[in-house]
């Protein structure tokens, strides 16, 4: 990773708050700026409480990408999900997060704080960050995600 001084957001309920402390300290150890929405302990939380406002940074393009947690990972998502501009990807295995930027131009990842271990979910993070989209074919399927029925 070169993303030296980027700012990412990070967001978690208590399910996944020492994922998210964990992958933090990484983040920060290797040069970026991180925007903590919290949750601050393992204090129990509704998790929208803390994903909505990282999810509309990144809807509002204040922030260009953000990794988000629960304990399954599927709330965190569905609520980033509801952001017009948000594509948020869950994945636990670093191949998936590699897709969901080729593939989905995902700009958030939702990772399963109690189902994948912490150096798993630092290497699907890493792989999140470096991964490019993919464009081309994947263009207009993305672009296609809106455009409700
Ligand atoms: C909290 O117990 C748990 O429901 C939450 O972290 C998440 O898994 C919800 O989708």
């Amino acid at each position: 990773m070169n993303d030296s001084g980027k700012v990412l957001a990070m967001a978690s309920d208590h399910g996944g708050f020492a994922m998210k402390e964990f992958i933090k300290a990484k983040l920060i150890e290797e040069g970026y700026e991180v925007k903590d929405f919290g949750t601050f302990s393992e204090d129990s939380v509704d998790y929208p409480d803390m994903i909505h406002p990282a999810a509309k940074a990144i809807n509002d393009g204040e922030i260009e990408r953000a990794i988000i947690m629960c304990g399954s990972g599927n709330g965190a998502q569905i609520t980033a999900n509801k952001y017009p501009n948000v594509r948020a990807g869950l994945c636990w295995t670093v191949e998936q997060a590699e897709l969901t930027r080729l593939h989905n131009n995902a700009n958030i990842m939702s990772l399963p704080g109690r189902f994948v271990e912490f150096d798993l979910a630092w290497e699907i993070t890493k792989k999140f960050l470096s991964t490019e989209f993919e464009g081309g074919r994947h263009i207009g399927r993305v672009e296609k995600i809106n455009k409700l029925l």
